[in-house]
């Protein structure tokens, strides 16, 4: 197979995360015979540094032409004022957008061999799978927002159609027939109008998945849960601003924010990337946590429809786990810097240690 990938390694740890993402795709091009054609594109603070701008025209151009994006990190403390007029966020906002991507998926995986490093009890966590359907194109993050001229007043809308809910909770109840069978809609219908009609359009849509079992929760409460009983979730689905905030919350199940991989998903394009940001702090010093970004990288495997490979990769990581062969965020003595991870997820594939 052949297929194009624009690589967008953006800013902070983005370009060190993503250099072994492109190892491990390396390594199952080599042992499945894929050729996998890289286009590197700027985007964000590295974008804003060489072009003015921090979404290129040049690559969105790329991003069109490829048959997938992959998308390592954005943001960097010379933009943190957010009184900036131009900022690397608004980048990934945009592609986001100009994209179509409405569809972001976030699975979250407590793996056996890390219980440990999760503040919660193990018992608690053992056994967590879930994955939560956040919409991303819409709501308060792309309403109408503004300020008024004296600087004391200050609004954002959060905006929702019928149809831009109706498709990404479509995709959860489809999502829902390959797991547990079981979607949570995570709401504030209590107070919020646009939580109203999401449940009214849930609703109308469960009743096409009759096998499918439902329920809702309040953000606050859904939070609470999370935390006191994670594995009640199979499938989440929630608006884009809920959908970030338990995104973060669901990482503390898996040890680290440095292991939960995204795909957001069109109806033409799809862009991967990690859910951690560009942790500026530990750029450039060769000891981020590249599984998140690894794991980004078999989500579009998966995507390309190649099953075999994105399994390989998912196996590779797990042995990275229990080797214990990991990066300091997720090993007291003994860390593995970014890169040895890398070489060392590509060695496990290329030697067939992975079956
Ligand atoms: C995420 C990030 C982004 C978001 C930021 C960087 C704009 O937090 O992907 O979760 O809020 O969507
Ligand atoms: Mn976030």
């Amino acid at each position: 197979m052949e297929k194009k990938i624009t690589i967008l390694g953006g800013d902070g740890i983005g370009p060190e995360v993503m250099q072994q993402a492109i190892k491990v795709l390396d390594a199952i091009g080599d042992r499945y015979g894929h050729d996998f054609h890289y286009d590197y594109r700027l985007i964000g603070g590295v974008a804003i540094e060489q072009t003015m701008e921090p979404l290129p025209e040049s690559t969105i151009e790329s991003c069109r032409k490829s048959d997938a994006v992959l998308l390592g990190a954005i943001g960097h403390p010379k933009y943190s004022d957010p009184k900036m007029k131009v900022r690397p966020e608004q980048g990934l906002l945009a592609i986001r957008k100009e994209l179509g991507l409405y569809c972001n998926v976030r699975p979250v995986t407590a793996y056996e061999g890390l219980l440990d490093m999760s503040p919660l009890k193990n018992d608690r966590i053992t056994g967590v799978d879930f994955v939560i359907y956040r919409e991303l194109t819409g709501g308060i993050y792309f309403g109408e927002s503004g300020r008024s001229e004296d600087g004391k007043y200050a609004f954002d809308k959060c905006e929702y159609h019928d149809h831009e809910i109706e498709r990404i909770v479509r995709q959860a109840f489809q999502e829902a027939g390959n797991r547990r069978n079981k979607v949570t809609l995570v709401d504030k219908a209590n107070v919020l109008e646009s939580s109203r009609l999401w449940r009214e359009v849930f609703d109308r849509v469960a009743a096409q998945y009759p096998s499918v079992e439902t329920d809702y929760l309040y953000i606050d409460n859904a939070c609470m849960q999370m935390i006191l009983n994670p594995r009640r979730f199979d499938v989440v689905v929630t608006s884009n601003i809920f959908g970030d905030i338990i995104s973060d919350e669901g990482s503390v199940i898996a040890g680290s924010l440095g292991l939960l991989p995204s795909a957001s998903i069109g109806e033409d394009y799809a862009l991967f990337e990690p859910v951690h940001g560009s942790w500026p702090e530990g750029a450039g010093q060769d000891k981020a946590n590249p599984l998140a970004m690894v794991l980004s990288a078999a989500m579009m495997l998966q995507y390309f429809g190649l099953v075999e490979e994105a399994v390989a990769v998912r196996q590779a990581v797990s042995k990275c786990i229990d080797q214990s062969y990991l990066t300091s965020d997720l090993s007291e003595d003994n860390a593995k810097s970014c890169s040895e991870v890398g070489s060392y997820l590509s060695r496990l594939l290329m030697t067939h240690a992975i079956a």
